[in-house]
């Protein structure tokens, strides 16, 4: 029996469950919803997904003790469920109650509005995209079409469910929902961040310190959300309740998420930590963008064949002006404060692919015999290669100053090509403007190892597969870094730092790195209290564990991990 079912695992066995994404919510989650979203005996509530009537109970307790009489909250509740089974339990378990609402078993995508609600409730069904039959990938389809909000095919079913249970809102309705927490994070849901502060006046999201769904991995927040088609919000109200005992307890900080379908990240950090990264902005920290411009790397569109050893080059019997020399795919190399002559002579001597097959012209008979290895073997034909004009020509960038690394355990890195050689999509690249050429070559991937740019990170970043960062060119450019202004001022005290914090990043000593870095730019610079500076790497530690967590289960590939908390 699973929890808060009824039903025996003969009667509705864990993978269909799974499939439906049948997961019951705690009854003081559903209480705490219903007694926030109803708020008049004469209400009408809605829940699209009752699974066996936590909710349906949960809202009846609440009409009657706002006096309603137990036959008209009876009435006033309506359910729908896919799963006849938990359908005929909802109705089993609400006539211990002797109440009898109404449940409509079938598809809700199905459902168009016969009526409108002042409440919508519920725990909808996280199943992906993917899994879904053809049918149901329609519906979403078809809401993204009505409602004018694009539904992106990576998403969940939550999300199409959250705005085409919205639709059964009267004006100013209210709608409360328990969410997974990717809600705040995942790409996919810009479109659903962006629908509800548009369609809604007011939001609150409630977040929680430990984990309070049983059973399920995901972690959940709350989203209370009132006022529809009434006005549109700027600003969140966010309360980090420890658990669910504590749930109406907390403190409800403003959070203003920003341009829209941005990430909701930062609301996670505490108030004080948040108005404190907002008073670096322009006060010592800057943007990396400011520094220079991120590029992406190249797309070889075969790096088997377009990226060469030096066993290679020979066997192949290429000039020098062939090839050019490259970092080769992957980013671990690229772990350190930079990347010299040296370092590519060593990769190279360990056999790296460190060169890339980047002909003028298909003059010579080395070149053209390699070129018929590629014909013979398809490269030619390829997505990219087919593409491009001649296929063997790879679309390479200059040089960047820097390298900056976007898929990481820990956090970005930014690393100085003082070997000039050209990058792959593996790693990104960064330019830097003119006038802060010198400075950022010398110091800048030093100074960003700081407390504040490894919190920004976690907010800018996006957490992928197996709980790693990624950082998109764009979302670099935003990272949170010194400003030159700030580097400059603590130039001697970062140099001092140079060559010891080498050896640390070496050792994965990162946070020992931090301290020393940390130290060295905000001892009486930017004026960061002592206390202030301890609740920044807090929030970097939740977010980081936060984010591991959620990959947790998945394959995982480690590579700056520190090994202590402080
Ligand atoms: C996460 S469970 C939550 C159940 C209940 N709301 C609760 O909180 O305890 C999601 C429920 O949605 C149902 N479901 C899945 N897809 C559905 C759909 N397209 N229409 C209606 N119900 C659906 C599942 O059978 C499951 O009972």
């Amino acid at each position: 029996m699973a929890y808060g079912s009824t039903l025996t695992t003969t009667e509705d066995a864990a993978p269909a469950r799974k499939s439906r994404g049948a997961f019951f919510t705690p009854p003081k989650m559903a209480e705490y919803l219903a007694d926030w979203a109803i708020v008049s005996p004469e209400d009408t509530v809605l829940e699209p997904a009752c699974g066996e009537a936590e909710f349906l109970i949960a809202s009846y307790k609440r009409l009657m003790a706002l006096g309603a009489n137990p036959k008209e909250a009876a009435e006033r509740i309506s359910g729908c469920e896919l799963h006849a089974d938990s359908a005929q339990a909802a109705l089993a378990r609400c006539a211990e109650l002797s109440f009898e609402p109404l449940i409509h078993v079938g598809d809700f995508f199905e459902r168009r509005q016969e009526a409108a609600f002042d409440v919508v409730i519920g725990n909808p069904p996280y199943v992906r995209f993917q899994v879904l039959d053809s049918s149901q990938k329609d519906y979403f389809k078809e809401v993204s079409h009505r409602t004018g909000y694009a539904i992106s095919a990576l998403a969940s079913a939550w999300a199409p469910f959250v705005m085409h249970a919205a639709s059964f809102l009267i004006a100013g309705g209210r709608l409360a929902f328990v969410l997974p927490a990717e809600l705040l994070t995942v790409n996919y849901a810009a479109s659903i961040r962006t629908f509800l502060l548009s369609e809604f006046a007011n939001i609150t999201i409630v977040t929680f310190d430990k984990q309070v769904f049983p059973e399920v991995q995901e972690e959940v927040v709350l989203l209370l959300a009132s006022g529809y088609l009434s006005g549109s919000s700027d600003c969140i109200k966010w309360r980090q309740a420890s658990d669910l005992d504590r749930i109406g307890e907390g403190v409800d900080k403003d959070y203003y998420p920003g341009a829209n379908g941005k990430r909701w990240t930062g609301g996670l950090v505490p108030a004080a930590v948040a108005d404190a990264l907002n008073a670096l902005d322009g006060g010592g920290f800057c943007r990396l963008g400011d520094w220079g411009r991120i590029s992406l790397g190249a797309v070889s569109g075969n790096n088997d064949y377009f990226t060469l050893g030096a066993d290679d080059i020979t066997s192949i019997d290429l000039d020098d002006s062939d090839v050019v020399r490259i970092s080769p795919p992957g980013s671990k190399h690229l772990r350190k404060l930079a990347f010299t002559d040296e370092d590519h002579d060593r990769l190279v001597a360990q056999g790296k692919k460190a060169y890339l097959f980047y002909p003028e012209a298909a003059s010579s008979k080395a070149v053209r015999r390699y070129l018929e290895v590629g014909v013979a073997n398809q490269v030619d034909q390829g997505y990219k290669c087919r593409k491009r004009k001649p296929w063997w020509r790879v679309p390479i960038v200059e040089a960047p100053d820097a390298f900056v690394t976007y898929m990481n355990d820990y956090a970005p890195s930014i690393c100085i090509n003082h070997a000039r050689v050209r990058h792959l999509n593996s790693v990104h690249g960064l330019t830097f403007a003119d006038e802060y050429r010198d400075l950022g070559k010398q110091l800048l991937a030093l100074a960003c190892l700081n407390s504040v740019t490894l919190l920004s990170a976690e907010i800018e970043g996006r957490a992928y597969g197996g709980g790693l960062l990624k950082v998109e060119p764009r979302e670099a450019a935003r990272l949170q870094v010194p400003s030159p202004g700030l580097v400059e001022a603590a130039r001697d005290r970062l140099e001092a730092v140079l060559d010891n914090g080498a050896m640390l990043l070496a050792g994965s000593d990162l946070l020992s790195l931090r301290n020393q870095v940390d130290e060295a730019l905000f001892d009486g610079v930017t004026g960061i209290a002592d206390g202030l500076l301890e609740q920044i790497r807090d929030s970097k530690q939740v977010l980081y564990e936060r984010r591991r967590n959620r990959g947790k289960g998945r394959m995982r590939k480690r590579t700056h991990t520190p090994s202590s908390r402080r």
